[in-house]
């Protein structure tokens, strides 16, 4: 059986998408925007987060998937494109967590192609030690800095995503 270490709370998560909500309310003040999750695992981050931002907004999700298990295996498949035209929108890349950076700058790479007014990132967590592409995180919930994590949208194999706080599994 695997075990599960309790990290972040429930609380402590809330707490943190409200702050991150309000800097977005502020920073995308008189711009045209969208926010964009990336499936799956940003669906209920996505969904709070969208309800802290206090401006008009429109959503949008895009799929992609890159995990086997607890290993990244670098191939990026595309599984559902976005339904908006982001051409000279403001684009809000909404992630669960930015683990080696490849499944993001593959979609920072194909959004960017699409003439969108802007793009940026804002992600659950920020997992730095496996990091391998460089990317500009503009709003990160919580940084951590190794370990593979699941709860509140966080899968291992498709599953825990529903647990509401965030646990760090030993396998
Ligand atoms: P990257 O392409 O290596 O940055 O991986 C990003 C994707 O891998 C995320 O969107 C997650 O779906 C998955 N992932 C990376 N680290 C974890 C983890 O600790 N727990 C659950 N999923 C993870
Ligand atoms: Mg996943």
């Amino acid at each position: 059986m695997p075990e599960f270490i309790p990290l972040i709370s429930r609380h402590t998560i809330q707490d943190r998408v409200r702050e991150i909500g309000k800097q977005i309310t502020r920073d995308y003040q008189g711009k045209d925007l969208i926010v964009a999750g990336i499936l799956k695992g940003a669906f209920i981050f996505m969904a709070d987060l969208s309800r802290q931002i206090d401006i008009d907004h429109e959503i949008d999700f895009i799929g992609a998937s890159s995990y086997e298990g607890t290993r990244s295996t670098g191939q990026i498949v595309f599984t559902k494109q976005p339904d908006l035209e982001f051409k000279h929108r403001d684009i809000l890349l909404v992630e669960d967590i930015v683990d080696t950076g490849n499944t993001l700058a593959k979609i920072i790479e194909f959004v960017t192609l699409l003439n969108p007014n802007s793009v940026s990132v804002c992600t659950l967590i920020d997992k730095h030690e496996r990091r391998k592409k460089s990317i500009d995180v503009k709003y990160a919930c919580f940084s951590l800095e190794k370990g593979f994590i699941v709860g509140y949208g966080l899968d291992y194999e498709e599953k825990y995503r529903n647990k509401s706080e965030i646990y760090d599994l030993k396998p």
